[in-house]
């Protein structure tokens, strides 16, 4: 058995081509204990809110790319966002994220700072901020919404694959770019979060492999991981789509393929958070929607079993809600807030887990381990 405490790159490796289930069981119960030693047993919920998506961004996964006709774009009011904060205090949630597209035309900063300002006249719940990265890396923009309040950013790397991130996202300046954004955030004084996604087409084992020891590197406070999920308006999620019918058509086993390339199922995302918490034990990692969309009933309670402790129920209006679909099917997995709020907080105390308390800080920003490191 490997040391629990430090696996190394080779025991990662070991663990995510694994279908032993003996050996996986194992797997399941030391990310359980090592989640339950170092963060307890409480479930932190955010409150999610989709200010806008309207981006100018091409990543060639997301639905709200910029070359998506098809989708109307919007931006939340003041109010809008005002109201859904305060729903989110109403089901006592400790947090609330703001996510949009990545256009500063569309998110100016100082819009954004008033924001933050007015948030923080009604509340005391944490702020996250997950708008991507500012342009040639304006540290500014990022500086003041620190200032007016904000306390956590929230930025996947997606891959650590610079080639594959260059190929991920066409005009983009790079991976270290990103990474640059990541380590600025935290000097000035944010929680930082990052991610990546499962099973995007071109991602290797040991390209996965490597995401996990990032996530150590850049010793996160927050860490998002869900499967891949082809967007049929999207170029990557087409080609997916092609080849899934091609092999479909010609009786290929999709298995075939998976000796080089990492799947986008179920049991690879849980794997990846289980492995991720023993990297990473002090993070808040959550049961991301994305696994819940491919796995309705069970996905958040596999997710909160195998070594997450945070859930972000979405609170943004309805009527925009279904306009976010970074990927398909996404809104429709979202029920009606109160119902939804109702059904998770019902499904946490069943697993024998407590519902959060407070802002849910990070252990690992609280214990200030970042700074000695
Ligand atoms: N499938 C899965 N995850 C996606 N994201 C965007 N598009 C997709 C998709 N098609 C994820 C990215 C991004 C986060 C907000 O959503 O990782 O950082």
């Amino acid at each position: 058995m490997p040391d629990w405490t430090d696996l190394s790159r080779e025991d990662i490796l070991h663990f995510l081509r694994s279908s032993d289930e003996k050996e996986l069981e194992t797997l399941w119960n030391e990310a359980d204990a090592v989640r339950k030693r170092f963060v307890g047993d409480a479930v932190h919920l955010r409150g999610l809110i989709e200010v806008s998506n309207i981006c100018t961004a091409q990543c060639t996964y997301c639905g709200i790319r910029v070359k998506n006709p098809n989708i109307q774009r919007y931006r939340m009011t003041m109010e809008e966002i005002l109201d859904s904060v305060r729903l989110a205090q109403q089901f006592g949630y400790g947090s609330i994220v703001l996510q949009s597209g990545e256009t500063p035309a569309a998110m100016p900063t100082d819009w954004v700072t008033e924001i933050v300002r007015e948030i923080r006249k009604i509340s005391t719940q944490a702020i996250t901020l997950s708008l991507g990265e500012r342009p040639a890396n304006d540290f500014q923009a990022y500086r003041d919404w620190f200032e007016a309040g904000a306390d956590r950013y929230l930025i996947r790397f997606e891959t650590s694959d610079p080639e594959l991130f260059s190929r991920l996202h066409p005009g983009h300046p790079g991976l270290e770019c990103r990474l640059e954004a990541l380590r600025k955030l935290r000097e000035i004084g944010f929680e930082i979060g990052s991610g990546c996604m499962i099973g995007v087409p071109g991602q290797s084992w040991e390209t996965l492999a490597d995401d996990i020891m990032l996530f150590r590197t850049l010793d996160l406070d927050m860490i998002g991981v869900g499967p891949f999920l082809p967007h049929p308006e999207t170029p990557l999620g087409q080609e997916f789509l092609k080849v899934r019918k091609f092999q479909e058509e010609n009786g290929i086993d999709p298995a075939a393929i998976t000796e080089y390339f990492v799947p986008n199922d179920e049991q690879m995302t849980l794997k990846t958070v289980a492995l991720t918490r023993l990297v990473c034990p002090r993070a808040n990692i959550p049961a991301t929607t994305a696994l819940a969309c491919i796995d309705r009933s069970m996905g958040h309670r596999n997710g909160l079993n195998r070594g997450a402790n945070v859930i972000m129920p979405n609170v943004t209006p309805a009527k925009y809600r279904q306009l976010y679909e970074i990927y398909p099917s996404k809104s429709s997995t979202l029920e009606e807030a109160e119902r939804f709020d109702k059904m998770l907080k019902e499904r946490i105390l069943a697993v024998g887990r407590t519902i959060g308390e407070g802002p849910g800080t990070s252990e690992n920003f609280r214990s200030g381990r970042h700074l000695t490191q």
